[in-house]
């Protein structure tokens, strides 16, 4: 099972739609997908207590299906220069260092800008990589999301479709591979 983390809590987002869309190739190959939206994090997470006592809605809609799979699909959206503070809210909370260590990575980044997500996905990849975790390196920039995905979240143009099924197709041998390296 891989794990899908749509990574805004904003309504209506075009990451959620687009990580809706990247879950449906993954299913179409048979894999089992966790997608995991940020607009249902319990609010209590932000009480000062939480650090403590995690609220159990979390770790049973969160933390748990997470941990349970063999690779976590980021889709990250461009805030500010930077990635979501919902996203660090979610990354703050995950068990350290049972989540983390060696665990497969895929990043896929969009922006309203030309950047197409670039530096949050570079800064995720810095938290990934200090907390021991395997990047795969065949990244995915979507800029200008209002030109470039439809109501859907689907990628109007063929060659970015295709780009992401490569992505999807590479990161589930990837996943696989680091497993069998890292459980032997
Ligand atoms: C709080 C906020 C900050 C944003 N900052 C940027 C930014 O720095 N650069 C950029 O290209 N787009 C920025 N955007 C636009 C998003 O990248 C754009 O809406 C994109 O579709 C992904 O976000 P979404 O999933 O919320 O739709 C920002 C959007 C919001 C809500």
């Amino acid at each position: 099972m891989i794990s899908i983390v749509a990574g805004t809590n904003r309504a209506d987002s075009k990451t959620l739609k687009l990580a809706t869309y990247i879950a449906e190739l993954y299913r179409e190959r048979g894999e089992k997908i966790t997608l995991l939206d940020l607009s249902k994090l319990p609010p209590e997470l932000l009480s000062p207590l939480s650090y403590g006592q995690k609220p159990a809605d979390f770790v049973e809609q969160f933390s748990e299906p997470l941990l349970a799979s063999r690779g976590t699909h980021w889709i990250i959206p461009e805030y500010n220069g930077s990635f979501p503070g919902a996203l660090k809210l979610l990354i703050d909370h995950l068990p350290f260092p049972d989540f983390y260590d060696s665990r497969p990575a895929a990043f896929t980044g969009l922006s309203a800008g030309s950047s197409g997500g670039m530096r949050p996905v570079e800064q995720m990849q810095q938290i990934m990589a200090y907390r021991n975790g395997y990047a795969y390196n065949r990244r995915v920039f979507i800029p200008a999301t209002y030109q470039t995905l439809d109501d859907q979240g689907v990628p109007l143009e063929e060659e970015l479709r295709e780009r992401l099924q490569r992505q999807v197709d590479g990161f589930r041998t990837f996943a696989s591979r680091v497993h069998a390296l890292t459980d032997s």
